[in-house]
């Protein structure tokens, strides 16, 4: 009697022996058709000034994001999504630059759609780059509820400036703000302009994330915000039943793509909404988790490139169709030259 079989009752290894094999079997594979790619602009001319906590990013002005456009075109990343960067003497309670037509978001999307027709073109929808105080919404003023984000008041500013911005040309409006029913409250004033071809990508579970601290100092947000957060809008981290009704009314209201924010500590979410709904669902690489890879490979202590597609890749096989990451353009020229 011999306690073992003589050999092992299976040998998946055999699928995994060569590259030829490998790349045979694979269950998902990133391209750059996956990839959306987020990038601050600046007013005026040859500007270029460099996120410091984001080392690779820029924030560019119009003259010098045009040829980050061309690449883009280049190397097949279809969607450019654009966050400004506003003169503090511009913000104010309100954010009401947000709802300037001669605004540099309308100017920047004018000019690309104009240059570049067949890039998609996304904004956010939210006022914290715009506000003096940098939330994205409005904030309370009556002592006793004093600071608490209004959600009515602040959606109806939202509902404007999706059509600031629809009305500019912009293919894809995204509402990064989480008010409730602000996706309903869009799409009907899109509806009603006949502005029946804008897409609404819903930030649908969006968490109170600490991973968000670099675009805060990219966009000047930060300082503004000071030691006051998000959390009465944006999720808990705890949380991921509160995800499925999150997008289940979002996708009710009118979103045609939903997204988790962030991406990688959140890939249990992605899974989830995308067995739930099975809607285009999109996930955000966002700005703490790109600082956090760049670091570790500027140290030498993670290949830069290997954890980058890798990283990436992970966020496919959660189920997301595409992802936001400030590595669209490296990722896009690598895959290109494999
Ligand atoms: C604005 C907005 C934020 C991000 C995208 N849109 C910041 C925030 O909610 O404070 C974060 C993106 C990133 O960290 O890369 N509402």
């Amino acid at each position: 009697m011999t306690p073992y079989a003589p050999f092992p009752a299976g040998r998946p290894r055999r699928l995994r022996r060569d590259t030829f094999t490998r790349n045979l079997v694979r269950e998902n594979n990133l391209t750059a058709h996956d990839l959306i790619y987020p990038v601050f602009v600046v007013d005026g001319q040859k500007q270029r000034v460099a996120v410091s906590s984001m080392p690779g990013v820029e924030r560019l002005s119009l003259d010098l994001l045009l040829p980050v456009a061309e690449q883009c075109v280049k190397l097949q990343i279809p969607v450019m999504a654009l966050f400004p960067v506003v003169d503090q003497s511009l913000k104010d309670y309100r954010g009401s630059e947000a709802l300037n037509p001669d605004g540099l978001v309308p100017r920047v999307v004018r000019a690309l759609k104009k240059e570049f027709p067949d890039l998609g073109v996304m904004t956010d929808v939210a006022l914290d780059p715009f506000t003096s105080h940098g939330q994205d919404g409005l904030p309370d003023t009556r002592p006793e509820t004093e600071g608490y984000i209004l959600n009515d008041e602040t959606t109806a500013a939202l509902v404007q400036q999706a059509l600031t911005q629809a009305r500019a040309g912009v293919d894809i409006v995204a509402p990064s703000d989480m008010m409730d029913g602000r996706i309903a409250a869009i799409r009907a004033a899109l509806e009603a302009e006949k502005l029946v071809h804008t897409r609404i990508m819903a930030y649908s579970a969006k968490y109170a994330s600490a991973f968000y601290g670099p675009f805060r100092d990219a966009v000047g947000s930060a300082a503004n915000l000071g030691k006051s957060n998000k959390k009465s809008y944006q999720m808990d981290p705890g949380n991921s039943d509160e995800a499925l009704r999150e997008v289940a009314m979002d996708i009710a209201e009118g979103a045609d793509m939903v997204m988790v924010k962030p991406g990688m500590p959140y890939l249990d979410v992605v899974r989830r909404v995308k067995d739930a709904f099975r809607i285009p669902t999109f996930a955000y690489q966002v700005s703490g988790e790109y600082a956090m890879l760049k670091a570790a490979a500027a140290n030498g202590w993670l290949d830069h490139d290997a954890v980058m597609l890798e990283s990436l890749l992970a966020f496919k096989r959660a189920g997301a169709d595409g992802v936001l990451t400030y590595f669209a353009i490296e990722a896009a020229t690598l895959l290109q030259n494999r």
